[in-house]
């Protein structure tokens, strides 16, 4: 007898009372879930809703996708982060035009061979928008029934993650998979919460949790500790001629591909180095002025920043590999990865 069985009547039950109204549920359709999944993969729901509305009305239809240049879509992407996530839903959106006349297909094997689609995002569009009984076990999901079921096995690995979606998949309701989906998801982010105690006393399934009953739910989910990150120090220039600030296009491959950033070095260099650097570059520094530290966290690295804006001669032609823009002309085009947000943000009060 599979003990997740019973899950499936309190959870909805609370769900129909409980789920915020979030504005991907009022419409769920493929685009828009699909759409919504991959933006939630790494940001919280709060800072996904204005970027969400905004993707939405400027790329409508998976066609609009499908096709927008890709420097246009870095720009919508931009603060975000992890760009390739949208490199592959417009992949995967020319993929559905060419394969599917522009229509995500409403089968579960099809939706998951899609670039950029992995078996949680595939079962969240399968199942909210076609309703196909499919599981969707995102992080969420798996620490809820660890807990639920007072399982100790680590949930970093694949194979203790796919005996759960198999568990789940064998209970969901085929009249609501997706509610019931969904339920999973936002138990665990309302109230069987990732950081701090999780409220318990609110939770509908309080009398069916084992590690409730043993009062171990915060020993639970076990966890392999992430493999520490790399740390690497960087000077950022903010190369200033009258009100424009020099930037550069980052290489096609690697970290932050093919977006725009400030000019930037690695290491953590002195004044007298930016300055041989700028001179190097064929520019005449006027001033100089150190700014504040900053750090950046990637997934596998964390950048420890050093800036200084220099102010240089207005130059007969831009300088090799770089161009000077306006700030408004920044704002609007270029999409410059917030990595470098805390001296962007100095060269845009200053102008
Ligand atoms: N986090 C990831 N997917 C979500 C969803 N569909 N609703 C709320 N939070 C989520
Ligand atoms: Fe999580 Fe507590 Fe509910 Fe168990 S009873 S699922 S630990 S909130």
């Amino acid at each position: 007898m599979e003990e997740l069985r019973e899950i499936a009547e309190p959870l909805l039950a609370w769900y129909d009372g409980h789920a915020r109204k979030l504005p991907w549920r009022d419409n769920p359709e493929p685009y828009r879930v699909w759409v919504s999944e991959i933006m939630l993969q790494q940001t919280r729901v709060e800072a996904v809703k204005p970027y969400f509305e905004r993707f939405l009305k400027e790329l409508p239809t998976i066609r609009h996708l499908a096709e927008v240049p890709e420097e246009r879509l870095m720009k919508l992407w931009e603060g975000l982060g992890y760009y390739n996530r949208v490199r592959n839903m417009q992949k995967a959106a020319c993929r559905i035009v060419e394969e599917y006349q522009g229509e995500m297909p409403a089968d579960f094997d099809r939706i998951r061979e899609l670039p950029g689609i992995g078996s949680y995002t595939a079962g969240a569009i399968a199942s909210f928008a076609f309703g196909i009984p499919k599981p969707a076990v995102d992080g969420n999901v798996l620490r809820v029934l660890s807990r639920v079921t007072k399982s100790y096995e680590d949930i970093m690995k694949q194979a203790v993650r796919r005996k759960m979606e198999e568990r789940v998949e064998a209970v969901i309701p085929c009249d609501r998979a997706g509610d019931f989906n969904q339920s999973l998801i936002e138990l665990g982010a309302i109230v069987c919460v990732p950081n701090g105690a999780p409220k318990c006393g609110e939770c509908p399934l309080k009398m069916l949790c084992r590690a409730h009953a043993e009062g171990v739910e915060e020993e639970l989910p076990k966890k392999t500790p992430p493999k520490s990150r790399r740390i690497e120090d960087r000077t950022v220039l903010v190369l200033l001629s009258d009100n424009r600030a020099a930037l550069r296009k980052r290489p096609g491959k690697g970290l932050l591909a093919g977006l725009y950033e400030l000019p930037n070095l690695e290491g953590h260099l002195e004044r007298e180095e930016v300055l041989a650097y700028v001179r190097e570059l064929g520019l005449s520094p006027v001033r100089i002025q150190e700014l504040p530290r900053a750090k950046h966290v990637f997934s596998h690295i964390e950048w420890h920043m050093e800036g200084y804006a220099v102010k240089v001669e207005e130059p007969e032609g831009d300088p090799k590999s770089m161009f000077f823009v306006e700030k408004e002309e920044m704002e609007r085009r270029y999409s410059i990865p917030a990595a470098f947000a805390a001296y962007t943000e100095y060269f845009r009060h200053r102008f």
